[in-house]
């Protein structure tokens, strides 16, 4: 049976990137993936230009049952390290807002780095083959693994598991890390599609559909419980200031996709269409011997750019509640509290998607192998020696932005420095 220092399971952006290092530093590496071609969520990632980090990385920006876990890891290889491996490819890049860096030329330029890096490593890689069984064995040389695949059967003392998560399954995402880590006892916390576009019921989303298409800044807000687990938890808001998109079946664009990852089903969204202006006094400064019509009042309150398809089926959708407001009123005869009232449903519009898009849409998994199992140092089990989980099938999920590749490229480093050499 053939044997190597590590075996890894996924040959995405964790799995190569971790079996370059681990092969460099003069490790025997096996990739194994199941499909065809490798890395193919690094293709189509950043519309097909790679977001590969973000400039500003903090565990503030990941979303875990242990808040603190990923600290050790993204303190250990930083943006400023990949973007040197990048320099040394020659990669050209650019920023874009918020510190999101992205390739100037194709997302391939980073899957090529991965490639050569393992090529320099003396990595072997198996692919496509399916992994059809793993088992632990105990020998005199400890505990080690033998994995049966469709090439045939092999041994290592050291097994990485980076398969990912459920995302996008029609270029290979599976549930294998999950099952594996069940198989030996790990927890896995409850997984669930984020970063993704949510949806309303048809009947309550009917008066939206016509804004199809339009994409305005909001600030978006869903109650959340935070803290560590087994500690009190204390309610508070998630929010995020960003670009809303209206879509045919609901809501979408990054502040959705953001504040998708922290909502509960049932929980509402507090939507802020006007997050700079406070509608209601806006209104109200304006209707002193005004001889404005609302509907012209109305549309010059709203922020720059907003199209007047939005705000005349807002007065629409406000009359149906409020019959008193009336696109056709006379602003200077319209009562203060129906201003009041207008204002906040546009300054605070409280709506309650009925799901997502699901994993077929969404960028990430949430959830995945439990933090409280690994070590935040190494990501090696706790209980099951030389047994690793890197990457999106930990339960550390970032936000939108460059934050789910720099986990990949951390976690992976963190674990390649702590595998050993085993074989002679
Ligand atoms: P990844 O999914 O990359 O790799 C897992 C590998 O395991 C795959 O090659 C798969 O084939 C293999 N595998 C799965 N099951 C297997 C099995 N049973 N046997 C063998 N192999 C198996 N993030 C970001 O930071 N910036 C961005 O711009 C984007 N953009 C983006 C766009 C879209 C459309 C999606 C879906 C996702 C993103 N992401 C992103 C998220 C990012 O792609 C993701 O977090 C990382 O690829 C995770 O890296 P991993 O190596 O953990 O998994």
């Amino acid at each position: 049976m053939q044997q190597f220092d590590v075996v890894i399971i996924g040959a995405g952006a964790a799995g190569l990137f971790c079996a370059g290092v681990a092969g460099q530093r003069g490790l025997s590496v096996l990739v194994i993936d199941h499909a065809a071609k490798v890395a193919e969520k690094i293709r189509i990632s950043g519309g097909g230009r790679c977001n590969f980090t973000n400039r500003d990385v903090s565990a503030a920006n990941y979303l875990s049952e242990n808040t603190h876990f990923a600290r050790s890891a993204l303190a250990g290889y930083t943006p400023q390290d990949f973007l040197e491996l990048v320099g040394r490819h020659g990669i050209a890049w650019h920023e874009k807002h918020r510190g999101q860096l992205f390739c100037d030329r194709s997302a391939d330029d980073i899957i090529q780095m991965l490639l050569a890096e393992c090529g320099v490593g003396g990595v072997t890689r198996w692919q496509p083959c399916q992994v059809k069984a793993v088992r632990q064995t105990h020998t005199d040389g400890g505990p080690s693994f033998e994995i049966d695949t469709d090439r045939g059967p092999v041994t290592s003392h050291q097994l990485v598991v980076a398969t990912g998560g459920l995302c996008i399954p029609k270029i290979g995402a599976s549930d294998f890390g999950h099952r594996l880590a069940a198989q030996f006892g790990l927890t896995v916390t409850p997984l669930k599609p984020a970063l993704v576009p949510l949806t309303f019921d048809a009947g309550s989303w009917g008066p939206w559909v016509g804004l199809a298409g339009i994409s305005m800044e909001v600030d978006v807000a869903t109650p959340v419980e935070q803290g560590k687990t087994g500690k009190r938890r204390q309610a508070s808001d998630a929010h995020f200031l960003e670009d809303l998109l209206f879509t045919h079946r609901g809501l979408s664009g990054p502040a959705i996709l953001q504040i998708s990852s922290y909502w509960e089903p049932g929980q509402p969204l507090t939507i802020n269409l006007a997050p700079h202006t406070d509608l209601a006094q806006q209104l109200k400064d304006a209707k002193q011997g005004s001889r404005k019509q609302l509907s012209t009042a109305w549309s010059q309150a709203l922020p720059d750019g907003v199209p007047q398809r939005l705000a005349q089926t807002w007065l629409e959708q406000a009359h149906l509640q409020q019959p008193s407001i009336r696109a056709d009123a006379s602003l200077a005869e319209m009562k203060d509290r129906d201003l009041d009232w207008l204002g906040s449903s546009a300054n605070s519009w409280q709506i309650t998607p009925n799901g997502t898009e699901g994993y077929a849409k969404a960028e990430v998994t949430r959830g995945g192998v439990s933090t409280q199992a690994l070590s935040s140092q190494t990501m090696g089990s706790k209980t099951v020696q030389g047994l690793y989980f890197i990457g999106e099938v930990v339960d550390v999920t970032g936000w939108l932005g460059g934050y789910n590749f720099q986990w990949a490229w951390a976690s992976a480093m963190a674990c390649a420095r702590a595998l050993g050499k085993m074989t002679p």
